[in-house]
């Protein structure tokens, strides 16, 4: 039975604690927040806290940990947490620059630890679903994809930190888009040739983008179209449309539909019903520390994603 300590304890903190709590695997999970609310939250559901993490790392016999803190803590509190030598699973963005990536990845490997990092939507049942049909050749060479991350988040009641260059790097693409575009480069498979962007305020006055266009080529020359926003009101569109020579998927964390074009062309919906991708995600992270498996979301495979991202943000 695993001991859990939790880092940050607010949205995704929360979270993470209730999926763990429901792991049978699971036995404690202990919280590290330095806000007293945050805290005083924890503590009326019953768990243990700590103010600074770092004790409950010197204090608590802990067998893994999960970082959900802002941005710009990842890099040095993951690798704070490595020299107690316990698997980390990382929030996503693993890192807000290139550099700090690889200094996490070089740790984790100097140490042989294992990092999982939260790119939650491979952990839906629809994406997955997605993924073994493109294996599978059921729509043949992939040519065109759209993303879209199309959600209305409201930057005025965000935490501070979500809006400032300094703490979350980036807005609508780094935060939440970074999911998409790791959809595309995961089911594809492709190596990306060159991406172009356009970070746009079109609504929110903050130092992040509300709102990002994006192209990505791909070397095999096809090309992937990008829309994220977070001033989309009404409207919620989180998918992908994958277009390929023999059919194509259209896919969200609700749906599934494949058009395939065999005898008589034909749109088949073999999954409907949303997923509970962060429940997924860390009954899977608790069965690689069991099972010592090697997560689904590796530090190498974050570090593809935030390449392009990178690029996209065309630096
Ligand atoms: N995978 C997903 O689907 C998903 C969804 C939402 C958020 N996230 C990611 O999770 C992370 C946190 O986002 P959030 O929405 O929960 O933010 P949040 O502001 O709600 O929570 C962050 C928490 O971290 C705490 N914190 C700050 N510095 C700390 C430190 N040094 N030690 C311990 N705690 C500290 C804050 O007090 C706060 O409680 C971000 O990286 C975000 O991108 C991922």
């Amino acid at each position: 039975m695993l001991n859990i300590g939790i880092i940050g304890y607010g949205f995704i903190g929360k979270i993470h604690a209730q999926h763990y709590m429901s792991n049978p695997n699971v036995n404690r999970v202990i919280i590290a927040d330095p806000l007293d609310i945050n805290r005083k939250n924890a503590e009326r559901m019953g768990f243990k806290t700590y103010e600074i993490f770092e004790d409950m790392l010197n204090l608590e016999k802990l067998d893994a940990v999960s970082i959900c803190t802002p941005h710009h803590t990842h890099r040095d509190i993951a690798l704070r947490v490595m020299d107690f030598r316990i698997p980390i699973l990382l929030e996503k963005p693993a890192a807000t620059s290139r550099e700090e990536i690889k200094e996490i990845i070089e740790k984790a490997e100097r140490l042989d630890i294992k990092v999982m990092v939260a790119h939650s939507l491979r952990f839906s049942d629809t994406f997955r679903l997605a993924k073994k049909l493109i294996e599978e050749e059921e729509i043949g060479k992939i040519l065109f994809i759209i993303g879209k991350y199309l959600a209305f988040k409201d930057y005025n009641q965000y935490p501070k930190w979500k809006t400032t260059k300094k703490e979350a790097w980036g807005g609508t693409l780094f935060r939440d888009g970074l999911h998409i575009v790791d959809a595309i480069l995961w089911l594809s498979g492709k190596e990306i040739a060159s991406a172009k962007g356009l970070p746009l305020n079109l609504f929110f006055d903050t130092e992040v983008e509300d709102t990002f266009l994006g192209t990505i080529n791909f070397q095999d020359g096809s090309i992937a179209q990008l829309s994220m926003s977070s001033i989309t009101k009404g409207f919620e569109q989180i998918g992908l449309e994958i277009y390929g020579e023999k059919g194509s998927i259209k896919v969200n964390n609700e749906e599934l539909v494949l058009y395939k074009e065999d005898d008589i062309p034909k749109y088949i919906k073999p999954a409907i019903g949303a997923s509970d991708f962060w429940k997924n995600q860390i009954d899977h992270f608790v069965d690689c520390i069991i099972n010592n498996k090697e997560p689904l979301v590796t530090l190498k495979e974050a570090e593809k994603t935030m390449k392009a991202i990178f690029m996209l943000y065309e630096l």
